[in-house]
């Protein structure tokens, strides 16, 4: 088992603060889903590799009355144990933990919270405390009002982590900036997009400014469209009253493939501190205009064809005849130099025939003339699952011919790294949070500037009653005219049989 984690660059070469020892981190929503399937897994992760601040303690807090017994229970349930060490680690990091019960929207509650803190702080000269808002988002500006009164420490500091939705649109997520600014600082809150934590979106700043001849052909004139695909193999199974709110141009392009897309598309930063990072992301969405409904098609997904798999519609917590989009492919430009006329095509559906998340940048064709239908070079970023970089490349076919045959440079992290265990999202995420490193964290601007681009088509969708998305069976690539769509923006794909990664067929392309 790969279980090798390097270590983390030192903060203070970021130029950012740590959190030091005997800090406290406090998980708000301590019983929800998001809590024990991902909140405490990771920090856990973080603790055995001993990545956590000295000395820290760990506090839940939730409505929900528990005792300790039951608390420790819930949030181990994800964390999984298959060796006497990792067994032996869990009880060490569960003894770090305690409980405190209290309402969403009350003082008392938060009064007890701080002198629960303050009795495992001790006599420290400086209290410092990070506020893990693992919360629905109904309650996360009163929370944040509540903690920044009752628990926000007199000396020392506090940061609060946030996740989406941020607003369903630029009016909300505005209303939710106006209420957080005026009490918590930019520099205190920490925005998580947990694809920003993800590692082959990481990678893509080493890979595109790292690599000459990557960085040389990558504009309009060489790169004829960019896709970003999302695919997940099952429906909303349940989940699909709170998914029905949002859909899924809302729950995963606006963001997570918005974020992916900055990363591509965006200039060199200066370096790679958090401010000029984030400039330069914010600087690309400034310059895309807002999507046209024109550039986009919806689909819902409806029962398999073998009938097994249910329909959007047939989730009982589904509204009857919802127009919700589970699919959806979102063609975006962006007017600069380097990219003005390049279709950025950003493609997510629930229900689909398989689960990964891809960057497909397809190359222009080669110049023809001894070259007949010679097909186009194109560079995958697999960003899960088996995360790989590989390039399509055409090559002559060996033997007694001239023929060409695509084959593929192909760096697969489980061959080339095999001993390095790649970190979870939320690992990654939570560490930059402790170091105090914003750079993978989303600024308000940038917030701003992607709803501006989403909200004129989210809201079109939202009004015209007569757009109902199109059907597409559970299992199935999406909607039946998309290959037809994507053509249209000159996106040329393999013929069926010809290239499969990692491997083709026998005589796939003999
Ligand atoms: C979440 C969405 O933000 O991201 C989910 O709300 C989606 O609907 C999930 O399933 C995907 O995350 P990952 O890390 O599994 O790709």
């Amino acid at each position: 088992m790969a279980d090798t984690i390097i270590a983390p660059s030192k903060a203070s070469e970021t130029g950012a603060i740590p959190l030091p020892a005997d800090s406290i981190i406090v998980v708000l929503g301590a019983s929800g889903d998001l809590a024990k399937k991902k909140t405490y897994p990771a920090l856990f992760g973080l603790y055995r590799y001993g990545f956590l601040p000295n000395n820290v303690k760990i506090v839940g807090y939730a409505r929900t009355k528990m005792d300790d017994a039951d608390y420790k229970k819930r949030i181990s349930s994800y964390i999984k144990t298959p060796t006497d060490t990792l067994e032996a680690q869990l009880k060490e990091f569960l003894a770090l933990t305690s409980y405190v019960s209290g309402q969403y929207d009350q003082d008392e509650g938060f009064l007890n919270l701080t002198k629960h803190m303050e009795e495992l702080e001790g006599d420290v000269e400086e209290r410092h405390r990070l506020f893990y808002m693992a919360l629905p988002p109904n309650v996360f500006t009163t929370v944040a009002q509540h903690l920044k009164k009752n628990c926000y420490p007199k000396t020392g500091g506090a940061r609060i982590i946030i996740e989406k939705p941020f607003g369903h649109d630029l009016a909300s997520s505005r209303e939710l900036q106006a209420a957080l600014q005026p009490i918590w600082t930019e520099d205190e809150i920490f925005r998580i997009d947990h694809y920003l934590g993800k590692e082959m979106v990481k990678n893509i700043l080493i890979l595109r400014f790292g690599n000459e001849f990557l960085g040389a052909a990558w504009n309009k004139n060489h790169v004829s469209s960019v896709q970003i695909t999302f695919k997940e193999p099952f429906g909303t199974e349940g989940r699909g009253g709170y998914f029905d709110q949002f859909g899924i141009i809302r729950d995963v392009m606006q963001n997570h493939l918005l974020q992916v897309l900055t990363m591509i598309a965006m200039e060199r930063p200066v370096s790679f501190s958090a401010e000029d990072i984030r400039d330069e992301k914010v600087r690309v969405l400034r310059a895309m205009p807002i999507i046209d409904p024109k550039n986009v098609v919806i689909g819902q997904y409806d029962k398999s064809l073998d009938g097994t798999k249910p329909g959007y519609q047939d989730d009982d917590t589904v509204p009857k005849g919802s127009r919700c989009p589970t699919f959806a492919a979102i063609v975006m430009y962006i007017k600069n130099d380097r990219w003005d006329g390049v279709p950025f095509i950003l493609k997510a559906g629930k229900a689909l025939d398989g689960a990964k998340v891809e960057v497909r940048v397809q190359f222009k064709d080669v110049t023809s003339g001894i070259f007949k239908d010679i097909p186009r070079n194109e560079l995958v970023l697999r960003i899960q699952p088996d995360e790989s970089v590989y390039v399509k490349m055409n090559t002559k076919l060996p033997g007694l011919t001239m023929k060409t045959s695509v084959t593929e440079l192909d760096l697969t992290y489980k061959r080339r790294f095999s001993e390095l265990k790649i970190p979870e999202a939320y690992e990654a995420l939570i560490l930059d949070a402790i170091n105090g490193d914003h750079s993978n964290f989303v600024r308000d601007d940038e917030l701003d500037a992607s709803w501006k681009i989403f909200t004129p088509l989210l809201h079109y969708l939202d009004e015209n009653t007569d757009i109902v998305p199109a059907r597409y069976p559970y299992g199935s690539r999406g909607p039946a005219f998309l290959d037809d769509f994507l053509a249209s923006y000159g996106y040329a794909r393999e013929q069926e049989g010809m290239y499969q990664w990692p491997t083709t067929k026998a005589n796939g392309n003999l």
